[in-house]
């Protein structure tokens, strides 16, 4: 098993990865972000959707919302967190490898490090091939990582993030392959028991990312540093890119 198929993953980390801030924050985003300021109507997938934390924001913006996710449990949560706000949103259990749907979208979004997570580096730009040939004419694709600029500023410090509950996760990043990939360690601590996870990704520079977008067949390609639209520098906190279908 790869191990971002492991459900149980993304289920035991869902604390500290989909925290309640999380979900705070997406809404805030989609609510005031430039760059998910889409036209009234919009067909928008949100590419490996998770517990669809962006769903139901954008399902109120007025688009019309799928989540994609590979991991059912995922989708599950996505499923009762859009009942619980009222949003209609479809759901489909799907890889991102194999998952098109030819022009049926306006706007592909894959946020929050959803991106890069194949071994083989042809397979990482088949994710944004599929994604060329799931927009309708003149669609964007937007990709959200951490860039390989910003990470090189902090990497190497441990951080130690504290849940309500009292248990905490450690996260450890160590980057390898000729700073092509990066490994993060999880280590979640409850009481005296560890539950320890890796997660295994490629790091892209905004140069690299840029250019497997120009690979997908995308035109007008942009960097931004944030998803408030500002430009992607040493201070930025994450690597977004965008391109189009023409
Ligand atoms: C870091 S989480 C991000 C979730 C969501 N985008 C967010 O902002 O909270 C990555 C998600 O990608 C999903 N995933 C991992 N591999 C996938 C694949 N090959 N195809 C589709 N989804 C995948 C996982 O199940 C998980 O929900």
């Amino acid at each position: 098993m790869k191990w971002y198929e492991d459900d149980s993953l993304w289920s035991d980390f869902a604390p500290t990865m989909f925290s309640a801030a999380r979900a705070e924050s997406a809404a805030e985003l989609v609510a005031t972000s430039p760059l998910l300021d889409f036209p009234s109507g919009a067909r928008v997938l949100d590419l490996c959707c998770g517990p669809g934390l962006f769903l139901a924001p954008l399902a109120a913006r007025g688009f019309e919302v799928t989540g994609v996710d590979l991991s059912g449990p995922m989708l599950e949560r996505a499923r009762s967190a859009c009942e619980k706000a009222g949003a209609d949103v479809r759901l489909v259990r799907a890889d991102m490898l194999t998952y098109t749907a030819p022009e049926a979208f306006d706007v592909v979004l894959n946020v929050f490090t959803s991106f890069g997570y194949f071994d083989d580096p042809d397979d990482n730009l088949q994710v944004l091939r599929n994604a060329w040939e799931s927009l309708a004419p003149d669609g964007q694709l937007l990709v959200d990582v951490m860039g390989k600029e910003v990470l090189a500023s902090w990497i190497g410090r441990p951080q130690v993030v504290d849940l309500p509950d009292g248990s905490y996760v450690v996260q450890r990043d160590v980057v390898f392959d000729s700073w092509r990939r990066l490994r993060t360690d999880w280590t979640l601590v409850r009481g005296t028991s560890a539950r320890t996870a890796s997660l295994t990704s490629y790091l892209y520079s905004a140069a690299e990312l840029h250019d497997l977008f120009v690979a997908a067949g995308f035109a007008d390609v942009e960097i931004f540093g944030g998803f408030d639209g500002s430009a992607y520098d040493n201070h930025s906190r994450r690597l977004i890119v965008r391109g189009r279908k023409k």
